[in-house]
């Protein structure tokens, strides 16, 4: 074998190293998701009319006008990071 597809060899082992190290990282993330234990989005009469919206992205855009600091439901201390409120509590 020559001297440069030894080089070419090396290299693909470590491009493929780094493409599974990935991979991992990004199953490691995904595992460490909340759990479907999450409360859902309540089905009552504040909550209804945001059932009804269909993308998730417009409903949301009301959720902190009740759920924000110093305003009626704020989220509890040590709330995961917030942005987008549906993908974490579902509507069923
Ligand atoms: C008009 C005010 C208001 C808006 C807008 C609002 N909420 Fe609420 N939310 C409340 C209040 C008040 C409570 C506590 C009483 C209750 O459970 O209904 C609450 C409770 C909750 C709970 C807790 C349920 C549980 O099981 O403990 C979740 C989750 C929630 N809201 C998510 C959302 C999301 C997501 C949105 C946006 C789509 C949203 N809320 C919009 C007022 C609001
Ligand atoms: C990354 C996932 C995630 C996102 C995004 C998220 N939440 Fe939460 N939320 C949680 C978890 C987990 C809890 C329970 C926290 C605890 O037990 O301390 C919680 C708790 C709450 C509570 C308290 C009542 C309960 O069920 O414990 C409310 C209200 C709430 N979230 C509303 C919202 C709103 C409104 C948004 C969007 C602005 C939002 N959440 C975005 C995961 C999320």
């Amino acid at each position: 074998m020559t001297q440069h597809s030894k080089q070419k060899k090396k290299s693909f082992f470590l491009v493929n190293s780094l493409f599974v190290l990935i991979l991992a990282g990004v199953l490691i993330f995904l595992l460490n998701a909340p759990e479907e234990t999450t409360s859902f989005l309540p089905k009552d009469e504040i909550h209804l009319q945001f059932h009804g919206i269909k993308s998730k992205k417009e409903a949301e855009k009301f959720c902190l006008e009740c759920h924000d600091i110093g305003k009626d439901a704020p989220l509890p201390e040590g709330h995961p990071p917030k942005f987008r409120c549906l993908f974490c509590h579902k509507r069923k």
